[in-house]
Formats: C-alpha cells, sequence, structure tokens
C-alpha cells in the first residue's frame, strides 16, 4: 500500500488492540475499494486515552473506533453523541469533524443489520424477543430491538438486579425474568440472542433447553469465536435460522468507514471469509 499525501487515516483504540480483527476489516475494504488510506491499531492505555484522541484529531485523522477498555471514556469525551449513542450510553466510533468529536455507536445498528441480512424473514412474527445477558453488548442489543418496534422483550441475566436496572433504564416493553426460567421465556418468541460470553472458547457452554422455542424465531449469538457455538448447533439442528456473531461485528463497521474514507462498504462473503482467516 502506497499512501499520498491526502491520505485519509482511520484506526483503533484499544488496550491490548492486537486481538482487533478491525484493521483486517478495514484494510480489506481500503483496498477492495482502492482508496488512497490507512487504518491503523492505535494501543492506548486508558490514562492517556483522552490525550490520544485529541493528538489524533491534531494529527488530521478522520476518526477512530474504540474498543474495550475506553468505550465509556469516548462517550465522556465526544463534543456530541449521536441519539443512539446517548440511548446506549457508550461511543465505539468517533468521527473528526470541523474541530469537533462526534460519538457514535455502531454495535446497536450492527446486530440488527446482520439480523435481517442473516435471517431474510425477519421478523417471523410479533412475538417476544428474548435476550439473555445485560452487559455492554446487551445495551446495544436492547436499543436496537426497542428502536426497531419490537414490542416486548424478555430480558434474562444471571445477576437479575442489572437486567431490572437496564429494564427500567431503556423502557419500551423490556422486562426482566429470573435467569432460571430461561426455557419457560422462549415460548411464542421471534428471536433469542444471546450477549453473554457463554459458549466461547474457554469458557462454559450456555446450557438452555430450546424446546419451548418456536422453530421460525431466529437464534443470534455475539460470540463469534467458535463460529458456531453451541447454541447455534443446538438451533441449526433443530431448524431455527442461525445468526453468528461475526456478521454483527462486520456490519458495525459499516457506519465509521462510509463517515471516514467517504464509500458506503458491502459487507460480502469475501470480506467474512478475509477478516476469518488467520493473518
Ligand atoms: P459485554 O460488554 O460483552 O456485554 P459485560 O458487560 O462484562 O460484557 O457483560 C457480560 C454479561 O455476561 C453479563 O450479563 C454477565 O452476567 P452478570 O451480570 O450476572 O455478571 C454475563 N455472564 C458472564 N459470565 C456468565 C456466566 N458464567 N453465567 C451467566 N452469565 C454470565
Amino acid at each position: 500500500m502506497i499512501l499520498s499525501g491526502k491520505a485519509k487515516l482511520a484506526g483503533v483504540l484499544g488496550w491490548p488492540v492486537g486481538h482487533s480483527r478491525s484493521p483486517r476489516l478495514h484494510g480489506f475494504w481500503l483496498e477492495h475499494y482502492g482508496i488512497d488510506g490507512a487504518y491503523l491499531p492505535l494501543p492506548v492505555r486508558p490514562e492517556r486515552f483522552k490525550a490520544a484522541v485529541r493528538a489524533l484529531a491534531d494529527l488530521g485523522f478522520r476518526g477512530a473506533n474504540v474498543t474495550v477498555p475506553h468505550k465509556l471514556a469516548a462517550h465522556e469525551l465526544a463534543d456530541s453523541l449521536t441519539g443512539r449513542a446517548e440511548a446506549i450510553g457508550a461511543v465505539n466510533t468517533l468521527v473528526f469533524e470541523d474541530g469537533r468529536i462526534r460519538g457514535d455507536n455502531t454495535d446497536g445498528i450492527g446486530f440488527y443489520e446482520n439480523l435481517r441480512t442473516a435471517a431474510p424473514r425477519w421478523p417471523p412474527s410479533d412475538g417476544p424477543a428474548v435476550v439473555l445477558g445485560a452487559g455492554g453488548a446487551a445495551r446495544a442489543v436492547l436499543v436496537a430491538l426497542r428502536d426497531a418496534g419490537v414490542p416486548e422483550i424478555r430480558l434474562l441475566n444471571r445477576t437479575r438486579p442489572t437486567a431490572e436496572r437496564l429494564a427500567a433504564e431503556l423502557g419500551g416493553g423490556i422486562r426482566a425474568l429470573d435467569w432460571e426460567r430461561r426455557p419457560e421465556a422462549l415460548a411464542e418468541a421471534c428471536l433469542l440472542v444471546n450477549t453473554t460470553s457463554l459458549g466461547m472458547t474457554g469458557q462454559p457452554a450456555l446450557e438452555l433447553d430450546l424446546a419451548a422455542l418456536p422453530r421460525e424465531a431466529a437464534v443470534c449469538d455475539l460470540v463469534y469465536a467458535p463460529l458456531t457455538t453451541p447454541l447455534l448447533a443446538a438451533a441449526e439442528a433443530r431448524g431455527n435460522p442461525t445468526v453468528d456473531g461475526l456478521g454483527m461485528l462486520l456490519h458495525q463497521a459499516v457506519p465509521g468507514f462510509a463517515a471516514w474514507f467517504g464509500v458506503e462498504p458491502q459487507v460480502t462473503p469475501a470480506l467474512r471469509a478475509f477478516v476469518l482467516a488467520p493473518g
């Protein structure tokens, strides 16, 4: 890759950041669309985060993605927030424009675009959605489903008070239920989403009897290592449409790339294969 003096620059701020797939993902699009630009891994310690963001803006960067552990600090630092970043309470995308820093959160839209693409008959019914987990990822999913007009969302978390607080804060038909009641919660559901780390390589599997889940309900796992989690394998075996977590990662990157590099990129099978390949 040879850059001109006018190259457009962006990157991902995290600590650590070496595991991030974002440089590979944006690098694929930059090359594919023949853009004079670069997207860099930017390891930044938490205590240096704000100074680093200001330095990037001073250096003429177009913006940056923000990952663990900086998403809340980015929310505090932004001069303005998109409605979805405000609702989610965290920022994963910064856009530098006219000396100001705009904070966005594209995790929810990435989740929803991936769901619509991977489960073409979505929504299969007007039944409730079931969301497992009440952490940062769950917030993005809940806001996306609420804003898409899903009338009822059943939220189940190991620590129930966390789910209750989140349901009260976000409103819009979100109801907290007991974690132990997850088999019954699946009755009449149109969607099941796992936002916990259960099922991830090295973590325990998510134990869940899917018997009550309607066969047309989409089953989505935000975990993408492994790509086919035990939950997705069980759902596939009984004929439910499944949606894996890699798609969300790819779709959440679209708005940032479009804002920084001026091209609305496509999520394609070739991109998926490239991001999955080691390297
Ligand atoms: P993320 O940003 O990925 O959502 P997080 O904010 O740390 O990560 O949230 C992790 C979620 O996974 C939480 O809902 C957590 O439940 P608690 O609130 O009870 O901690 C859930 N989780 C993690 N390990 C779990 C386990 N072994 N069993 C059930 N839920 C688990």
